[in-house]
């Protein structure tokens, strides 16, 4: 039996999957049973009250799970997928209340992966999948992060080799009237939906933990190192950062320095924010498993283009 074959198994039998997306690992469960999704919250340590992002194979199956589907959606799902753009849309009952945490809406994608979509279209029905971490650690981008993170409580891993994109998809809503709302920036840009639709509204925001959040990818730790993390904007304050410390810089090329076992590590990231991107959480992962006792990031410029990885630093950190 093929790998593939195995996991429409488990996801029948109301198992979980771990998959590859081109954005980062999802940890995966027919969304259409409550039992398989709580071994979701279950297996991550997650809240209840976070909604999961479901997934299927072509935008026909998609319009399937939404009450209404306006041409907003129709655009920009021919737009943009498969891939890293996640549509918030009054639901249909099949969607089990367990994986949209009560809401009314649910986030529908079509991720670009070809085993992704072999899955899902095997499956032939809606996978519920958050990314396959512990609830507010970093983001597994490679199936040894999911295996090293997760590993018993999830019954097969699919490896696809490494993320293309690395950070997670854009969450747009599309469920109320008005503009369109970005509650989280990602993988598609704002600028990129804008040609498609016209102007958005940007509400993704910052809340501290204890606040109820009405997009709950708005945690204010979220995607996180277990290495106490703190940014700042250049001048580097390296003063601070002890010898066990590493400073997560933008350089040209990713790589791993450190000049003599006395000075901090330096973490070299890539110039250009699709390339920082993709390895900004195997970044991170490798700096825990250093063992090092802070990063510190130097934050990229606040410009457009680096929107998404800004808003990942800075639920990453705190400021110095
Ligand atoms: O790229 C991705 O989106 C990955 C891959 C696996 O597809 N998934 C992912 O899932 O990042 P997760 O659970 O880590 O993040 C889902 C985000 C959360 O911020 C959640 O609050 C938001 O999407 N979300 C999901 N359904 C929603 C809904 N109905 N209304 C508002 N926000 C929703
Ligand atoms: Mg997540």
């Amino acid at each position: 039996m093929s790998e593939t074959d195995r996991a429409v198994q488990v996801l029948r039998a109301g198992g979980l999957v771990a998959f590859p997306t081109e954005t980062v690992y999802g940890l995966g469960a027919d969304a259409t049973s409550a039992a398989a999704v709580r071994r979701i919250f279950a297996a991550k340590g997650r809240p209840s009250t976070n909604p999961l992002i479901v997934h299927v194979s072509d935008v026909a199956i998609a319009r399937r799970h939404a009450t209404a589907w306006p041409e907003s959606a129709e655009r920009l799902a021919r737009a943009f997928w498969p891939g890293p753009l996640t549509l918030v849309l009054p639901k249909t009952p099949d969607i089990v209340a367990d994986v949209t945490a009560g809401l009314g809406t649910v986030g529908l994608r079509v991720p670009n992966h070809p085993l992704a979509l072999e899955l899902l279209r095997a499956f032939d029905g809606p996978v519920a999948a958050p990314s396959a971490n512990r609830s507010n650690h970093v983001s597994p981008t490679t199936a040894a992060h999911v295996r090293d993170e997760l590993g018993d409580a999830v019954d097969v891993i699919l490896d696809g080799g490494p993320c293309a994109v690395g950070i997670e998809s854009t969450v747009l809503d599309l469920s109320r009237d008005g503009r369109p709302a970005i509650f989280r920036p990602g993988g598609v840009a704002r600028e990129q939906i804008e040609a498609v639709v016209g102007p958005v509204d940007v509400v993704a925001r910052t809340i501290s933990s204890n606040e109820p959040a009405a997009s709950p990818g708005q945690q204010e730790r979220h995607y996180a190192p277990r290495a106490p993390a703190f940014r700042f904007s250049p001048p580097p304050p390296l003063e601070n950062a002890g010898p066990n410390a590493a400073i997560l810089v933008a350089g040209s090329v990713y790589r791993l320095r450190r000049k003599t076992p006395h000075m901090p590590y330096l973490m070299e990231m890539p110039g250009t924010p699709a390339e920082y991107a993709h390895h900004l959480y195997a970044a991170l992962r490798e700096l825990d498993a250093l063992g090092v006792d802070a990063i510190y990031v130097m934050m990229p410029p606040d410009t457009p283009e680096w929107a998404a990885v800004r808003d990942r630093l800075i639920r990453a950190t705190r400021p110095l």
